[in-house]
């Protein structure tokens, strides 16, 4: 079943989205030092790889952009990566709702290269050439997953016709996160737009999840019926353990609260209890690869919580893996943080080397199977020569 443009608006404004996107407490721990500088990772490949030395602008569609997070990562990346700073960004944000389009407006509003116009990506995509079609906080989703394919299809349209070197980025809900577990056997069911527990209820809302698999078919699909072709693909999971709704366990109520133990550890203030953090999986309806991959992945997980837990004299009955030697050792981060000096005591070192090591863990270690609570798919193409 299809949604109307105004099913959507009324979801955002009856949940206060606007007002959320512009509250300083939507910026935990988790959301600053682990899922924004996941997102900078991704759109740093999706960009290296259509990057030229001649290139010095950046022309950018921001689909589904709210209030223009997905500009503020760019430019905050653009700027930090020595090897990309010369760009210059030229960037178009979309977005259904009035609401959250007049806010960006106004937020930047003395931004010459920045602008925000409402659109329906179903029904209106921008005609001009874009270098990258951006995508974050799982717009796509939202759209059936037929609506996706049809999108997709007009934008590799457009850009087979634009003869040009290009990178979409589109960012879903992951189907296979242990946020939603008791869901995994559906693909599209009733999602609830609550963002934090302290926000209470809001209207739930049908959303689309994706394996890696199904979202390859379509992109795959789309590409093959217009006779687009794709140069490289490649899938990227963020916050595995780490998800929004580990939180508020508004679908999966057993789970332990992964993202505040973990915004905990990072939080010099507050001692974490390690056992917590422990890691279970069990077997739900998804098949035998994601089973698998959550194995391993939390017998990884378990280790380095075990490796912590004795430096602290609590020691954990957990069954230990060898580690991956590009893992960083425990050892080596403790010490890199005796030089914070707003870490004063031993507790606190080990608890942020342990929050270091895990997100090493959760960038490293991840496939892009869609078991993370979002599921980045980066799709390069090139058309110059069609
Ligand atoms: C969770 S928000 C993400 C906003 C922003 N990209 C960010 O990362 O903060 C998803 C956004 O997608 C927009 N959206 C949903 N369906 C859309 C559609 N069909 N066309 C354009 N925007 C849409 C919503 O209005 C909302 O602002």
């Amino acid at each position: 079943m299809s949604i109307t443009s105004n099913d959507i608006t009324t979801v955002y404004e009856e949940s206060n989205a606007t007002q959320h996107y512009l509250s300083p407490n939507r910026k935990d721990n988790v959301k600053v030092c682990w899922e924004e500088a996941f997102s900078r990772f991704v759109f740093k490949q999706a960009i290296l790889s259509i990057d030229t030395p001649a290139r010095k602008k950046l022309r950018v569609l921001d689909v589904g952009a709210g209030i223009g997070d997905g500009y503020s990562l760019l430019s905050d990346l653009l700027a930090q990566e020595p090897s990309l700073d010369r760009y210059n960004l030229d960037y178009l944000g979309i977005d259904i709702s009035p609401e959250m389009v007049e806010t960006a407006n106004n937020l930047y509003k003395n931004n010459i290269n920045v602008r925000f116009e409402q659109a329906d990506i179903r029904k209106k995509i921008p005609e001009s050439l874009f270098d990258l079609y951006l995508s974050c906080g799982v717009p796509y989703s939202h759209l059936t997953h037929e609506e996706l394919e049809t999108v997709l299809k007009i934008l590799f349209e457009r850009i087979l016709k634009h003869q040009c070197r290009c990178a979409v980025v589109i960012d879903v809900l992951g189907k296979y996160s242990i946020e939603w577990q008791p869901h995994w056997g559906e693909s599209r069911w009733n999602y609830n737009m609550s963002f934090f527990k302290s926000e209470g209820e809001a209207k739930p809302t049908l959303m689309s999840f994706y394996s890696h698999d199904h979202l390859e078919k379509i992109i795959r699909s789309a590409a093959s019926e217009v006779g687009c072709p794709i140069q490289k693909l490649a899938f990227f999971d963020r916050s595995i353990v780490v998800g929004r709704h580990t939180s508020t366990g508004a679908f999966n109520p057993e789970l332990p609260e992964y993202r505040n133990l973990v915004n905990s550890l990072l939080d010099q203030n507050q001692k974490t209890d390690l056992n917590k953090l422990i890691l279970q999986v069990g077997s739900g309806d998804a098949p035998e690869y994601i089973i698998e991959f959550f194995h391993k992945f939390s017998g990884l997980w378990n280790t380095i919580i075990a490796e912590a837990a004795e430096l602290l004299h609590e020691p954990l009955d957990v069954d230990r893996l060898k580690l991956p030697s590009h893992l960083e050792s425990l050892d080596v981060l403790i010490k890199q943080n005796f030089a914070n000096p707003s870490l004063t005591d031993d507790r606190q070192r080990i608890e942020f080397a342990l929050a270091e090591k895990l997100q090493q863990l959760e960038t490293t270690c991840q496939q892009g199977y869609g078991v993370g609570h979002d599921l980045f798919g980066v799709v390069w193409l090139d058309t110059t020569n069609c």
